[in-house]
């Protein structure tokens, strides 16, 4: 059976079942992430084709941005978002180096128990109706194309809800846009836990159904590593 740094995945998949993410610490040196996490789906090409995206402060994004290349805190989304077609299934996180002596906090909270406070008619109307999305501004400065699409915020697939969410880059075209912004930014703000990765540990979140952000930090040394995974076969 495949593990991932250790912990069967059958372990890591039900963690990422029950509670939507999986924290996995003291990753031994010299690991293969890229083979291990590719056990739980195919890897995504990130904006410019990488597999690998580097997340650490870019002096090319200006101090203050709602970016994941600069120090500030990132406010609750969702990745790929601005999109066309199905998000990436899991996201995951390893550190490379943390932000001393604190901050950058990965941020995580449950979309689903957020979605379980709007009436049926209202998550009907999140699932039929397209909305605007677009990515943050900031990307530009990394020299990323901007990209948006048009798409529900909701999307019904293999039994599953796939959630989009920004409190950003979703435009407020009505009453139930703003609430679904307003009320996520809300709970997202009264639930979430916070897990500061350590070095050499490995946090992977089930993107489909949890909303994330990150909380600021001074310490430009900090470095984590990103990959995208798809859905499975
Ligand atoms: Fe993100």
């Amino acid at each position: 059976m495949a593990d991932i740094a250790g912990i069967d995945l059958a372990q890591v998949l039900s963690s990422l079942e029950e509670q939507g993410y999986c924290h996995i610490k003291q990753v031994p040196d010299s690991y293969d992430y890229i083979s291990a996490l590719s056990s739980l789906g195919p890897l995504v090409a990130q904006y410019q084709g990488d597999l690998i995206r580097e997340v650490q402060p870019n002096p090319a994004v200006p101090e203050g941005a709602n970016s994941a290349a600069s120090t500030s805190a990132a406010t609750p989304h969702t990745e790929f978002y601005e999109f066309p077609g199905m998000p990436p299934r899991y996201v995951a996180l390893w550190c490379v180096r943390p932000a001393v002596p604190d901050g950058g906090a990965t941020t995580l909270a449950d979309g689903y128990r957020f979605l379980a406070g709007f009436t049926a008619d209202e998550r009907l109307r999140l699932s039929s109706e397209d909305r605007d999305w677009r990515s943050r501004p900031t990307l530009s400065a990394e020299g990323i194309a901007p990209a948006s699409c048009r798409t529900p915020a909701l999307v019904q697939h293999r039994g599953r809800v796939v959630m989009r969410f920004s409190t950003r880059d979703l435009t407020r075209d009505g009453e139930l846009t703003s609430a679904y912004i307003d009320r996520g930014q809300e709970f997202f703000h009264t639930h979430h836990i916070a897990v500061r990765l350590e070095e050499r540990a490995i946090l992977i979140w089930d993107n489909w159904r949890m909303i994330h952000a990150r909380t600021a930090f001074d310490d430009r040394r900090r470095h984590l590593r990103r990959i995208l995974i798809g859905e499975a076969a």
